[in-house]
Formats: C-alpha cells, sequence, structure tokens
C-alpha cells in the first residue's frame, strides 16, 4: 500500500516539537516537513510557550511571523538551543543531504549554532548511501562557471537550478548548482573538497551536525539516535 507521506511529516513534526523546552531559542528550518513542526509550535506559543525564534529562510521567517512566532536576530545571540528542520536524504551515520528548498546555508549556519539539531523526514528520506538526491551547491554567481568545471573534476555533473526560467537565487543572492555524483561514497571527504572551491559559499551535506532523526513510518515514529 502506498504510504501517506503527509501523515509521515505531520507525525515525526508533532514528535519533534515535544523536544523543545520553555524559555529557549529555538531555530526554525525550512520546508514542507518543518511546516507542519511550525504550525504546531505557533499552537504552544499561543498556549503560553515562550522562546524566540530563528528563522532560516524568508519563507519560513514569512511564516513564522503569519502565525505569531517571536522573532530574534541571529546577530544577537551566540547559541540555539533546539533547531528543527528537514532533509532531502539521511543515512544510518545521520549525514544529510539537505538544501532542496534552497535555504542550505542558513541552514547550515544556524545547525552549527545548535545545541540539539533535530531533523524530521518521512520514510522515504532514508537512504542505504547518500546521492540519488542531487547535491545543492551554493556559489557566488560571479563564480559559477568556475565552479562548475571544478565540479566536473571530482566526477559530478553540475547544473544550476532554474525558477520560472531564471536562475533561482537564494536568500543571499546566490546561485544553486544540483550535481549528480552517483552514489556519494565518501561523504566527508567529498565535503572537505567542495569547502576548498573557491566561490562555493556552502553545500547540502550536513556531517556531524545532527544526532537526532525523527521519521514517520506508515503511523508510527523511528527515532534513530547518534
Ligand atoms: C531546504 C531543505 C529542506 O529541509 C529539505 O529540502 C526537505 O524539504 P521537505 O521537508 O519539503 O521535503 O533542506 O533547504
Amino acid at each position: 500500500m502506498k504510504k501517506d507521506v503527509e501523515k509521515e511529516k505531520q507525525l515525526a513534526a508533532k514528535e519533534a516539537v515535544k523536544y523543545i523546552k520553555n524559555n529557549t531559542i529555538i531555530g526554525l528550518g525550512t520546508g514542507s516537513t518543518v511546516y507542519y513542526a511550525i504550525v504546531e509550535i505557533a499552537e504552544l506559543v499561543k498556549n503560553g510557550l515562550k522562546i524566540k525564534a530563528v528563522p532560516t529562510s524568508n519563507a519560513t521567517q514569512k511564516l513564522a511571523d503569519s502565525l505569531g512566532i517571536p522573532i530574534i536576530d541571529i546577530n544577537t545571540i551566540d547559541k540555539i538551543d533546539t533547531t528543527i528542520d528537514g532533509a532531502d536524504e539521511f543515512n544510518k551515520d545521520l549525514m544529510l543531504i539537505k538544501g532542496g528548498g534552497g535555504a542550505l546555508l542558513r541552514e547550515k549556519i544556524v545547525a552549527s549554532m545548535t545545541t540539539e539539531e533535530i531533523i524530521i523526514a518521512d520514510s522515504s528520506k532514508k537512504v542505504e548511501k547518500l546521492g540519488k538526491f542531487k547535491l545543492p551547491i551554493e556559489v557566488i554567481p560571479f563564480a559559477s562557471k568556475y565552479v562548475q568545471s571544478k565540479i566536473k573534476e571530482l566526477n559530478g555533473n553540475g547544473k544550476i537550478r532554474f525558477a520560472q526560467n531564471l536562475p533561482f537565487v537564494t536568500d543571499e543572492g546566490n546561485y544553486i548548482i544540483d550535481v549528480d555524483f552517483g552514489f556519494i561514497e565518501n561523504p566527508v571527504e567529498l565535503s572537505h573538497k567542495l569547502n576548498e572551491i573557491e566561490g562555493v559559499v556552502g553545500h547540502g551535506l550536513f556531517i556531524n551536525l545532527t544526532k537526532t532523526v525523527i521519521m514517520g513510518n506508515d503511523n508510527e515514529i523511528i527515532t534513530f539516535k547518534k
């Protein structure tokens, strides 16, 4: 029987929200799974939960604002207590591919500042090996051709992401190159190599940034811990 993906997302989101404590700073990820968590958090705020939120994208900021979740400027704080975010893929070591929604740069910064990063996902996101989902790489537009040639040297096949016939522009004013590397045998090594390319400002491999993935699977919740 076909799985109800939306139900799985909702289940994971509801479970993740239980990790949020009163009087804390929380990070809000981006995407269709996190949407459900944000709606839940707004309900808790209405009922008295005291939190301040750092959104990872303009879209999330708009949604949080519209639902009455208090926002705090990331540049006024030293750390974030708990972040709830989504992922495009995760493996058994809780390494992730993120960036399908184009918010990977802020998401990675927020994850790096977070004590407890919680990833929520439906069951389609769990993979044996990362790489079926094309790896998003954020580049400054000036360097996009150069970066593409360096990606080729790493055996990747990259295409600039388009939206409505124009290059997709991130919240930080950059382009995204979606790269097919095939199955990624060594995500750590690839992550380092990509970080070394001038013009790359971020990429969607998240290594050692989460210790908890909460996955909806049919009617149940599976929590993966590292
Ligand atoms: C955005 C992301 C998202 O978390 C990822 O794309 C998953 O999105 P969704 O929950 O809609 O499947 O990394 O940059």
